[in-house]
């Protein structure tokens, strides 16, 4: 297989671990805290954010890296309209996921403190207000990704 290939493959890989790892830990988290169990948030929010580390942070530089090199091997012009909206939406959906980074690492510490749970009701609600419109830009990218809409003039 050809270099350019090999990357395209880390490239969707690397979108794969950053959709399917995001997804999973923001399921996984909004279900502990819907429990009402405060055993069950101080496990949940550890594994999240290490997770964080472990998964989400590689992959969000892997993508961005491969992604420019993908568009200069395909020959996609930086000043396209395709280029601009896919930086900007993945620009956003990074301003909106540092936050929740904040957030997840606050709300485990709350907890490792033995703080009750109204302490960090207003968290939880800035986490999911910021979670939707970031998710829903990552779908707008797979759909760049693939149509390529104002790639090419
Ligand atoms: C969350 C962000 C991203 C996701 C989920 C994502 C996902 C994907 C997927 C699934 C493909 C394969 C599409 C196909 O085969 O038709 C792809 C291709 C590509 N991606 Fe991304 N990508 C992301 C971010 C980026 C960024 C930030 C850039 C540029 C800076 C980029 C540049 C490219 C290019 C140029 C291709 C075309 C490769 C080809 O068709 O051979 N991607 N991306």
């Amino acid at each position: 297989m050809s270099a350019y290939l090999w990357i395209k493959l880390l490239h969707i890989l690397s979108a794969t671990v950053l959709f399917g790892t995001g997804l999973g830990t923001a399921f996984f988290m909004l279900r502990a805290y819907l429990s009402n169990d405060d055993a069950a948030m101080a496990v949940t929010t550890r594994n999240v954010v290490l997770a964080d580390w472990l998964f989400t942070t590689p992959a969000v530089v892997i993508q961005l890296v491969s992604g420019i090199w993908l568009t200069s091997e395909l020959n996609i012009s930086f000043s396209s309209l395709w280029f601009i909206v896919v930086v900007g939406l993945y620009g956003f959906v990074g301003l909106c996921w540092l936050p929740v980074v904040w957030i997840q690492i606050r709300i485990k510490n709350l907890i490792a403190n033995g703080a009750a749970r109204d302490s960090y009701r207003g968290l939880m609600r800035l986490w999911i207000v910021l979670g939707v419109p970031a998710f829903t830009a990552v779908l707008l990218l797979f759909y760049l990704m693939v149509s390529k809409h104002g790639a090419y003039g």
